[in-house]
C-alpha cells in the first residue's frame, strides 16, 4: 500500500509531502484508521544503555521534530522513536525549498535548519502521548544563539526534557546550523560534554531517575578524528553514540538532479561512510559505549552491515521514506 501512496507523494513537492503525511498520521493515530498502517511484529528484545527495547529498529531524529506522531510511529512497529531536534525557542528554519529527493540514488538532501516549535511545545506533546515505549529526545541549539553560548541551549533543553525522555541525544552534527559541527572537536567537545555530564548528574539526583545521554556525530571525519571523539566520550562517561548524521560529501550524487544542493545528504549515498565510522568507533570504544547505527539502511542486508560493523541498535530515516513501514518489518523479522 505504501508504494501506491509513495507514487503519488513523489509527484508532489518533498516538504509538502512530508507535512501532509505527518498531518494524516497526527489525525489518525489512536483511531480506527490507525489499522491502515499498524503492524504487529515479533519481539526482538535488546538491552542497551540500561534500557529495554522491544526491537532494535528505531525512527531517526528529524522526521517527527515536534513529537506530534509518536503513537503512529509506534503502531508501525518501531522499537524506539527519537523526536527532535528541538531547540529552546521555536524557529522557522531555512528558506524553502530546503528538502530534495534524489530517487535515482535513493537519497535525500536537506537543509531544513532545525525548523521546530520549541522545547516547551515538544514537552507538552510528549506528556500527552499514549506511548509507553522507548523515547529519545534529540536536542540542539537555536541558530541565533551565538556559538559561544551554544552550550547553554543544550542545558536548557536537557532541563526541560529530562524527566520525559528514555534517553537524550545531543546533536552536534547537523550541517545546517552554522558552526554546530565545530562542537565535535577538541576542547569545545570536552567542554560541552563535561557540562552535559554535570547537568545529567544534577537532574538524576533531582528526579531520582538516570536518563542516558547519547551524542550524535557526523560521517565527515577521518579515523583520527573519530578516535578523538571516542576518547572524549569515554572520558566524560557519555552513555552512547549515534553514528551518523547526514554527509557533506557529494561525489556519489553530483551528476544527479539536485545532487549539488547545499545541505546534508542521507540515504544510500551515505551508507558506506556511516558504516565506516561505526567500524572505527567500534575499535576505538572497545565495547565501552554502545553504538546506534544510522545512515543508508534500506534493507535487511544494510541493517546487518551496520550490526556487523559494531552497531547495537539501528535507526532509519531515508530508507523509511523510500520503503515505508515494510522496511521495519523486513529488518525486525529478519534479524537473529
Ligand atoms: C529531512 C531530514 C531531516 C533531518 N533532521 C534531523 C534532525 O533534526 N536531527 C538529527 O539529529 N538528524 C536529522 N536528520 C538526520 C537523520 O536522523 C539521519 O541521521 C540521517 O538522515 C542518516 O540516516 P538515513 O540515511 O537513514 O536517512 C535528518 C535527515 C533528513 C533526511
Amino acid at each position: 500500500m505504501y508504494s501506491l501512496l509513495r507514487s503519488f507523494l513523489f509527484t508532489q513537492d518533498a516538504e509538502w509531502s512530508h507535512e501532509a503525511t505527518l498531518n494524516v498520521l497526527k489525525k489518525t493515530q489512536g483511531t480506527f484508521a490507525e489499522s491502515f498502517y499498524r503492524q504487529k511484529l515479533m519481539a526482538k528484545p535488546r538491552k542497551v544503555m540500561g534500557i529495554d527495547f522491544v526491537n532494535p529498529v528505531g525512527l531517526a531524529a528529524g522526521l517527527d521534530k515536534n513529537a506530534e506522531c509518536i503513537e503512529a510511529f509506534a503502531a508501525m512497529g518501531f522499537g524506539f522513536i527519537e523526536v527532535g531536534t528541538v531547540t529552546p525557542r521555536p524557529q522557522l528554519g531555512n528558506e524553502k525549498p530546503r528538502l530534495f529527493r534524489l530517487p535515482e540514488a535513493q537519497g535525500i538532501i536537506n537543509r531544513m535548519g532545525f525548523n521546530n516549535k520549541g522545547v516547551d511545545y515538544l514537552v507538552e506533546r510528549v506528556k500527552t502521548a499514549r506511548y509507553a515505549g522507548v523515547l529519545g529526545i534529540n536536542i540542539g541549539k537555536n541558530k541565533d544563539t551565538p556559538n559561544e553560548q551554544g552550550k547553554d541551549d543544550y542545558l536548557i533543553c536537557m532541563d526541560k526534557v529530562y524527566q520525559y525522555a528514555s534517553y537524550i541525544t545531543v546533536n552536534i552534527s547537523s550541517p545546517n546550523t552554522p558552526g554546530l559541527r565545530n562542537l565535535q572537536y577538541g576542547e569545545a567537545l570536552n567542554d560541552l560534554l563535561s557540562a552535559i555530564k554535570n547537568k545529567q548528574t544534577e537532574l538524576a539526583d533531582k528526579h531520582q531517575k538516570y536518563v542516558p545521554v547519547a551524542v550524535k556525530i557526523a560521517p565527515d571525519m577521518d579515523s583520527s578524528e573519530v578516535k578523538q571523539v571516542a576518547n572524549t566520550l569515554i572520558e566524560n562517561k557519555i552513555d552512547g553514540v549515534i553514528a551518523t548524521n547526514t554527509t557533506l560529501e557529494r561525489a556519489a550524487v553530483k551528476h544527479l538532479p539536485h545532487g549539488e544542493e547545499a545541505g546534508g545528504l542521507s540515504g544510500v549515498p551515505v551508507r558506506r561512510q556511516s558504516t565506516q565510522v561505526i567500524s572505527q568507533l567500534k575499535e576505538a570504544l572497545a565495547g565501552q559505549l554502545p553504538i546506534i547505527g544510522v545512515g543508508g539502511i534500506n534493507s535487511l542486508d544494510s541493517a546487518n552491515e551496520k550490526l556487523a560493523a559494531g552497531a547495537d541498535l539501528l535507526q532509519v530515516y531515508s530508507g523509511f521514506i523510500y520503503r515505508g513501514p515494510d522496511l521495519i518489518k523486513e529488518i525486525v523479522q529478519g534479524l537473529d
